[in-house]
């Protein structure tokens, strides 16, 4: 058997006959919870760099909805900010970061994970007050998601900007990539070393990019980093979302062998998901559409998880979203969809 699903069948006892089950974002806004804890501070990084707190975060999804594994609370946005990037959460307008975009600034950045010391604490902590029943996944953006934020300053809708320096000073980009290579293989090991089980690894824009650009900056870096954790640590498993990316997952799987399990969002087709990539034994984890969570009511979540386990089923499969919780998802909604899959 695969070894992240082993992760997991070592840990469910309830249920042997489905798929285990967590969601993006599982943490956040939708939980009354997480906006209680959430008020008391003005800044998010505040959040994600408060051990306490965090781990608390991190905890309440799991205790609501007794998921299979609890995802670390933090944000992918504390590499650039260790980096010394000014990075801040503008209430209504999401990340603002300080724009690099030159060598010149390129060449003041210098990685401190010690920055980064309260997010191991916060896993420590977490896995201290965790059922081992319970995965713990620790995660990082990919070095071209990172770098969008980076070159661009804020999020966008097609990171035009970026595409734009990528043209321009495919050199500059180069190198940020790789530093930004550096930076997260280095974060992943610590993470590790603090004591999560599994890793997950987001290209949330990887989407954006085709031709070489695609190989050069999506595939090779994340190559790269699977390689480096693997080589030190062989038995931790990671997840890759190349968000948005189509028929460019079969680049994926064939360039990344030693990936354990893909990602996949909610545009991508089920019969193709399951043609090429689980007929191949790809393990993959997904896809539910996260909007149902928000506007849907009991008969589409049932539609919905029906059509999945139909075509995906109960082998090489992990039950998730296609991409994070929305701060409008409703609970009853999500108590819903576990129930289906809990008691089925
Ligand atoms: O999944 C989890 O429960 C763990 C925590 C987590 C967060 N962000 C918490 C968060 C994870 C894994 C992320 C990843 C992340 N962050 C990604 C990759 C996944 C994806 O969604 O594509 C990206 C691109 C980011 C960057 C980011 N962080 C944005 C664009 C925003 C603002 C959007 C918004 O909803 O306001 C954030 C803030 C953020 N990260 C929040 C949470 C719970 C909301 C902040 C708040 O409470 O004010």
């Amino acid at each position: 058997m695969k070894k992240i699903l082993k992760v997991f069948n070592n840990k469910i006892s309830l249920r042997d006959n489905s798929p285990p089950i967590w969601m993006m974002r599982q943490a956040g806004r939708y939980l009354p919870e997480y906006r209680r804890i959430r008020s008391k501070v003005n800044n998010f990084l505040e959040l994600c760099y408060n051990p306490k707190l965090a781990s608390e975060i991190t905890l309440q999804p799991i205790r609501r909805f007794n998921l299979d594994a609890a995802i670390i609370f933090s944000d992918i946005l504390v590499i650039p900010d260790a980096m010394g990037i000014d990075v801040e959460f503008i209430k209504g307008k999401g990340p603002i970061l300080g724009v690099v975009d030159n060598f010149q600034k390129l060449n003041q950045l210098k990685f401190d994970i010690n920055k980064l010391e309260n997010v191991f604490k916060n896993i420590e902590l977490t896995k201290e007050n965790l059922d081992p029943k319970t995965a713990l996944i620790g995660f990082s953006g990919s070095p071209f998601t990172l770098a969008c934020y980076i070159v661009e300053g804020s999020g966008s809708r097609d990171f035009e900007k970026v595409r734009r320096k990528i043209v321009v000073d495919e050199e500059f980009f180069d190198q940020l990539i790789d530093i930004l290579v550096n930076c997260v293989v280095r974060y992943i090991l610590r993470q590790i070393e603090s004591g999560v089980e599994l890793i997950k690894l987001f290209d949330s824009w990887a989407g954006i990019l085709g031709g070489y650009h695609f190989e050069k900056y999506v595939i090779d870096p994340n190559k790269k980093i699977i390689e480096a954790v693997k080589l030190k640590y062989p038995n931790i498993p990671v997840i890759f979302f190349p968000k948005g990316v189509g028929e460019k997952t079969l680049m994926i799987v064939d360039k990344i062998p030693n990936l354990d399990c893909l990602a996949i969002d909610s545009s991508i087709s089920r019969e193709w998901v399951v043609d090429n990539l689980q007929k191949n034994n790809v393990v993959i984890q997904g896809n539910f559409n996260n909007l149902i969570l928000s506007e849907g009511n009991f008969n589409q979540v049932k539609h919905e998880y029906d059509d999945i386990m139909r075509n995906f089923g109960k082998s090489n499969f992990i039950f998730n979203l296609g991409h994070g919780v929305l701060p409008d998802a409703k609970i009853e909604n999500i108590n819903y969809l576990i129930s289906l899959l809990k008691g089925g």
